[in-house]
Protein backbone atom coordinates (compact mmCIF):
# COMPACT_ATOMS: atom_id res chain seq x y z
CA UNK A 1 0.00 0.00 0.00
CA UNK A 2 3.07 2.41 0.62
CA UNK A 3 3.96 2.16 -2.92
CA UNK A 4 0.91 3.04 -4.01
CA UNK A 5 0.31 6.01 -1.92
CA UNK A 6 3.55 6.81 -2.61
CA UNK A 7 3.02 7.03 -6.25
CA UNK A 8 -0.42 8.98 -5.73
CA UNK A 9 1.87 11.44 -3.92
CA UNK A 10 4.60 11.64 -6.60
CA UNK A 11 1.91 12.24 -9.39
CA UNK A 12 0.55 14.98 -7.33
CA UNK A 13 4.11 16.33 -6.07
CA UNK A 14 3.30 19.82 -7.50
CA UNK A 15 6.96 21.48 -6.85
CA UNK A 16 6.93 25.24 -6.31
CA UNK A 17 3.00 25.19 -6.01
CA UNK A 18 2.21 28.12 -3.84
CA UNK A 19 5.12 29.93 -5.70
CA UNK A 20 3.15 29.53 -9.35
CA UNK A 21 -0.07 30.43 -7.41
CA UNK A 22 1.21 33.45 -6.28
CA UNK A 23 2.82 34.52 -9.43
CA UNK A 24 -0.74 33.06 -11.23
CA UNK A 25 -2.96 35.43 -9.18
CA UNK A 26 -0.94 38.71 -9.60
CA UNK A 27 -3.46 39.15 -12.06
CA UNK A 28 -6.42 39.96 -9.51
CA UNK A 29 -4.30 43.08 -7.76
CA UNK A 30 -2.28 43.17 -4.41
CA UNK A 31 -1.86 40.46 -1.98
CA UNK A 32 -3.83 42.04 0.37
CA UNK A 33 -6.83 41.94 -1.75
CA UNK A 34 -9.63 39.46 -0.22
CA UNK A 35 -9.89 36.37 -3.26
CA UNK A 36 -13.65 35.27 -4.15
CA UNK A 37 -14.10 31.44 -4.83
CA UNK A 38 -15.14 32.92 -7.78
CA UNK A 39 -12.22 34.39 -8.92
CA UNK A 40 -10.46 31.52 -7.76
CA UNK A 41 -12.26 28.95 -9.60
CA UNK A 42 -10.22 27.89 -12.49
CA UNK A 43 -7.38 27.41 -10.37
CA UNK A 44 -8.98 25.87 -6.93
CA UNK A 45 -11.58 23.27 -8.58
CA UNK A 46 -9.85 19.97 -9.31
CA UNK A 47 -12.53 17.95 -10.70
CA UNK A 48 -14.72 17.32 -13.97
CA UNK A 49 -17.33 20.56 -14.32
CA UNK A 50 -15.28 22.84 -11.60
CA UNK A 51 -17.05 25.25 -9.31
CA UNK A 52 -20.47 23.95 -10.92
CA UNK A 53 -19.98 20.25 -9.73
CA UNK A 54 -19.29 21.48 -6.38
CA UNK A 55 -22.06 23.97 -5.81
CA UNK A 56 -24.37 20.89 -7.22
CA UNK A 57 -22.92 18.28 -4.60
CA UNK A 58 -22.93 20.92 -1.69
CA UNK A 59 -27.19 21.47 -2.33
CA UNK A 60 -27.89 17.94 -2.47
CA UNK A 61 -26.00 17.13 0.53
CA UNK A 62 -27.95 19.44 2.07
CA UNK A 63 -24.75 21.83 4.01
CA UNK A 64 -25.83 24.38 6.19
CA UNK A 65 -24.04 27.13 8.82
CA UNK A 66 -24.18 24.74 11.65
CA UNK A 67 -22.19 21.50 9.96
CA UNK A 68 -18.62 20.65 10.77
CA UNK A 69 -17.65 19.39 7.34
CA UNK A 70 -14.64 17.24 6.10
CA UNK A 71 -13.29 17.26 2.76
CA UNK A 72 -11.01 14.06 2.30
CA UNK A 73 -8.56 14.92 -0.37
CA UNK A 74 -9.27 18.47 -0.58
CA UNK A 75 -6.50 18.90 -3.20
CA UNK A 76 -5.99 22.57 -2.74
CA UNK A 77 -8.86 23.95 -0.93
CA UNK A 78 -11.47 25.19 -3.43
CA UNK A 79 -14.23 22.78 -2.71
CA UNK A 80 -13.45 23.77 0.96
CA UNK A 81 -13.24 27.53 0.60
CA UNK A 82 -16.56 27.83 -1.41
CA UNK A 83 -18.57 25.69 1.33
CA UNK A 84 -17.27 28.14 3.96
CA UNK A 85 -17.69 31.34 2.00
CA UNK A 86 -21.50 29.99 0.76
CA UNK A 87 -22.77 28.60 3.89
CA UNK A 88 -20.80 29.73 6.32
CA UNK A 89 -20.42 26.88 7.92
CA UNK A 90 -16.44 25.15 9.22
CA UNK A 91 -14.46 22.85 7.28
CA UNK A 92 -11.72 20.84 7.87
CA UNK A 93 -9.35 19.39 4.46
CA UNK A 94 -7.67 16.50 4.44
CA UNK A 95 -4.83 15.49 1.40
CA UNK A 96 -2.02 13.00 0.93
CA UNK A 97 -0.08 16.24 -0.85
CA UNK A 98 2.31 18.38 1.46
CA UNK A 99 2.05 20.77 -1.57
CA UNK A 100 -1.51 21.08 -2.35
CA UNK A 101 -2.16 21.94 1.81
CA UNK A 102 0.31 24.40 1.82
CA UNK A 103 -1.07 25.77 -1.11
CA UNK A 104 -4.34 25.41 0.22
CA UNK A 105 -3.69 27.28 3.03
CA UNK A 106 -1.75 30.18 1.16
CA UNK A 107 -5.12 30.64 -0.89
CA UNK A 108 -7.27 30.08 2.01
CA UNK A 109 -5.91 33.47 3.97
CA UNK A 110 -5.98 35.09 0.65
CA UNK A 111 -9.77 34.56 0.86
CA UNK A 112 -10.14 35.66 4.43
CA UNK A 113 -11.31 32.07 5.45
CA UNK A 114 -8.24 30.87 7.94
CA UNK A 115 -10.82 31.41 10.83
CA UNK A 116 -13.69 28.66 9.33
CA UNK A 117 -11.71 26.49 6.67
CA UNK A 118 -8.28 24.67 8.41
CA UNK A 119 -6.00 21.78 6.23
CA UNK A 120 -4.06 19.27 7.30
CA UNK A 121 -2.09 16.80 5.48
CA UNK A 122 -3.09 13.02 6.20
CA UNK A 123 -3.80 9.64 4.23
CA UNK A 124 -7.67 8.83 3.55
CA UNK A 125 -7.37 5.71 4.55
CA UNK A 126 -6.09 6.92 8.38
CA UNK A 127 -8.37 10.07 9.11
CA UNK A 128 -6.87 11.45 11.99
CA UNK A 129 -10.14 12.43 13.87
CA UNK A 130 -12.33 10.85 16.48
CA UNK A 131 -15.30 8.83 16.09
CA UNK A 132 -18.04 10.78 14.99
CA UNK A 133 -16.55 14.23 14.30
CA UNK A 134 -18.15 15.64 11.34
CA UNK A 135 -21.62 16.20 10.06
CA UNK A 136 -20.56 15.81 6.26
CA UNK A 137 -18.07 14.49 4.43
CA UNK A 138 -16.83 15.07 0.83
CA UNK A 139 -15.19 13.19 -1.42
CA UNK A 140 -14.67 14.57 -5.22
CA UNK A 141 -12.16 12.73 -7.63
CA UNK A 142 -10.16 10.91 -4.91
CA UNK A 143 -12.03 7.64 -5.00
CA UNK A 144 -10.13 6.86 -8.27
CA UNK A 145 -6.45 6.66 -6.28
CA UNK A 146 -7.57 4.34 -3.99
CA UNK A 147 -7.37 0.52 -4.36
CA UNK A 148 -8.50 -0.10 -0.81
CA UNK A 149 -11.97 1.18 -1.06
CA UNK A 150 -13.89 -0.70 1.54
CA UNK A 151 -11.13 0.90 4.38
CA UNK A 152 -12.19 4.05 2.58
CA UNK A 153 -15.85 3.94 3.30
CA UNK A 154 -15.01 2.09 6.43
CA UNK A 155 -12.72 5.54 7.79
CA UNK A 156 -15.44 8.11 6.00
CA UNK A 157 -17.93 6.42 8.47
CA UNK A 158 -15.91 6.30 11.01
CA UNK A 159 -15.37 10.09 11.28
CA UNK A 160 -19.39 10.44 10.17
CA UNK A 161 -21.98 11.34 13.11
CA UNK A 162 -24.76 8.81 12.69
CA UNK A 163 -27.00 10.52 10.54
CA UNK A 164 -24.66 12.58 9.15
CA UNK A 165 -23.79 12.85 5.33
CA UNK A 166 -21.41 11.53 2.74
CA UNK A 167 -21.27 13.31 -0.62
CA UNK A 168 -19.14 11.41 -3.22
CA UNK A 169 -18.55 12.60 -6.88
CA UNK A 170 -16.22 10.98 -8.56
CA UNK A 171 -14.93 9.19 -12.12
CA UNK A 172 -16.14 5.46 -12.36
CA UNK A 173 -15.40 3.02 -14.89
CA UNK A 174 -17.52 1.61 -17.56
CA UNK A 175 -15.36 -1.21 -18.51
CA UNK A 176 -13.42 -0.42 -20.97
CA UNK A 177 -9.45 1.00 -20.11
CA UNK A 178 -8.80 4.45 -20.44
CA UNK A 179 -6.47 6.23 -22.26
CA UNK A 180 -2.93 7.33 -20.29
CA UNK A 181 -2.46 9.48 -19.17
CA UNK A 182 -5.16 11.49 -17.07
CA UNK A 183 -5.29 13.84 -14.52
CA UNK A 184 -5.70 11.83 -11.58
CA UNK A 185 -2.89 8.97 -13.13
CA UNK A 186 -0.28 9.55 -15.71
CA UNK A 187 0.09 5.38 -15.52
CA UNK A 188 -2.39 2.49 -14.35
CA UNK A 189 -0.43 1.96 -11.41
CA UNK A 190 -2.12 4.35 -9.40
CA UNK A 191 -5.69 4.31 -10.68
CA UNK A 192 -8.48 2.58 -9.47
CA UNK A 193 -11.51 2.77 -10.90
CA UNK A 194 -14.69 0.95 -10.34
CA UNK A 195 -18.03 1.10 -12.17
CA UNK A 196 -21.16 2.81 -10.88
CA UNK A 197 -22.54 -0.43 -9.28
CA UNK A 198 -19.54 -1.52 -7.85
CA UNK A 199 -18.78 2.04 -6.05
CA UNK A 200 -21.87 1.22 -4.28
CA UNK A 201 -21.70 -2.12 -3.05
CA UNK A 202 -18.12 -1.43 -1.68
CA UNK A 203 -19.88 1.99 0.26
CA UNK A 204 -23.40 0.67 1.45
CA UNK A 205 -21.46 -2.43 3.88
CA UNK A 206 -19.34 0.59 5.49
CA UNK A 207 -22.88 1.92 7.15
CA UNK A 208 -24.24 3.84 4.86
CA UNK A 209 -28.09 4.22 3.24
CA UNK A 210 -28.75 5.79 -0.08
CA UNK A 211 -30.23 9.43 -0.14
CA UNK A 212 -29.18 10.49 -3.75
CA UNK A 213 -27.65 8.81 -6.71
CA UNK A 214 -27.00 9.82 -10.18
CA UNK A 215 -24.89 9.47 -13.40
CA UNK A 216 -23.19 12.58 -14.26
CA UNK A 217 -21.66 11.93 -17.51
CA UNK A 218 -23.50 13.70 -19.68
CA UNK A 219 -23.44 16.96 -17.85
CA UNK A 220 -19.69 16.09 -17.76
CA UNK A 221 -19.17 15.53 -21.76
CA UNK A 222 -21.30 18.63 -22.29
CA UNK A 223 -18.81 20.79 -20.14
CA UNK A 224 -16.11 18.69 -22.60
CA UNK A 225 -17.79 19.89 -26.05
CA UNK A 226 -17.30 23.34 -24.55
CA UNK A 227 -14.21 23.71 -22.98
CA UNK A 228 -13.15 22.31 -26.59
CA UNK A 229 -15.19 25.33 -28.26
CA UNK A 230 -13.40 27.83 -25.96
CA UNK A 231 -9.91 26.56 -27.65
CA UNK A 232 -6.17 26.87 -26.49
CA UNK A 233 -5.32 27.73 -22.93
CA UNK A 234 -7.05 24.88 -21.34
CA UNK A 235 -9.83 25.94 -19.02
CA UNK A 236 -9.88 25.73 -16.52
CA UNK A 237 -6.15 26.39 -15.65
CA UNK A 238 -5.27 23.51 -13.83
CA UNK A 239 -1.75 23.51 -15.91
CA UNK A 240 -0.57 26.37 -12.71
CA UNK A 241 -1.30 22.79 -10.28
CA UNK A 242 -0.13 20.03 -12.42
CA UNK A 243 2.35 21.70 -14.57
CA UNK A 244 2.57 21.95 -18.58
CA UNK A 245 1.79 17.92 -19.16
CA UNK A 246 -1.90 19.19 -17.87
CA UNK A 247 -3.11 19.69 -20.97
CA UNK A 248 -2.45 16.21 -22.23
CA UNK A 249 -4.45 14.69 -19.21
CA UNK A 250 -6.81 16.79 -19.91
CA UNK A 251 -7.24 16.15 -23.03
CA UNK A 252 -7.13 12.41 -22.22
CA UNK A 253 -10.10 12.95 -19.94
CA UNK A 254 -12.27 14.62 -22.28
CA UNK A 255 -11.67 11.63 -24.76
CA UNK A 256 -12.58 8.56 -22.81
CA UNK A 257 -15.71 10.59 -21.54
CA UNK A 258 -16.69 11.10 -25.00
CA UNK A 259 -15.15 7.59 -25.61
CA UNK A 260 -17.61 6.02 -22.80
CA UNK A 261 -14.75 4.40 -21.28
CA UNK A 262 -15.39 6.39 -18.08
CA UNK A 263 -17.98 7.81 -16.48
CA UNK A 264 -19.15 10.28 -13.84
CA UNK A 265 -21.26 9.40 -10.90
CA UNK A 266 -22.85 11.89 -8.46
CA UNK A 267 -23.75 10.14 -5.23
CA UNK A 268 -25.12 11.34 -1.61
CA UNK A 269 -25.54 8.23 1.59
CA UNK A 270 -26.77 8.88 5.02
CA UNK A 271 -24.87 7.37 7.78
CA UNK A 272 -26.71 4.65 9.21
C1 LIG B 1 -8.13 15.32 -8.55
S1 LIG B 1 -7.64 15.94 -6.99
C2 LIG B 1 -9.19 16.52 -6.31
C3 LIG B 1 -8.99 17.57 -5.26
C4 LIG B 1 -10.27 18.16 -4.65
N1 LIG B 1 -11.12 17.14 -4.07
C5 LIG B 1 -11.03 18.96 -5.66
O1 LIG B 1 -12.03 18.44 -6.16
O2 LIG B 1 -10.62 20.10 -5.97
C6 LIG B 1 -7.35 14.45 -6.05
C7 LIG B 1 -6.77 14.76 -4.68
O3 LIG B 1 -6.87 13.58 -3.88
C8 LIG B 1 -5.70 13.49 -3.10
N2 LIG B 1 -5.55 12.07 -2.68
C9 LIG B 1 -5.39 10.98 -3.47
N3 LIG B 1 -5.28 9.86 -2.73
C10 LIG B 1 -5.38 10.26 -1.43
C11 LIG B 1 -5.34 9.58 -0.18
N4 LIG B 1 -5.14 8.25 -0.10
N5 LIG B 1 -5.48 10.31 0.95
C12 LIG B 1 -5.64 11.65 0.91
N6 LIG B 1 -5.68 12.36 -0.25
C13 LIG B 1 -5.55 11.67 -1.40
C14 LIG B 1 -4.60 13.99 -4.02
O4 LIG B 1 -3.44 14.37 -3.32
C15 LIG B 1 -5.32 15.14 -4.71
O5 LIG B 1 -5.16 16.35 -4.02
Amino acid sequence: MTDVLDGVRDHYRATGLTERLKAALMAFGPEDRRLTPEQLGALDQFHTRGLAATTELAKLAGITADMSVLDVGSGVGGPARFLAATYGCRVTGVDLSEPFVDAARYLTERADLSGQVSFQTASALELPFDDGRFDAVLLQHVAMNISDRARLYREIRRVLKTGGRFATYDVVSNGAEPHYPVPWARTPATSFLLTAAATRQAIEPAGFRALAWQDDSEAAKAWIVRLRASGPPPSPNLGVVMGPDFAQLSANLGRNLMEGRIGILTAVFEAA
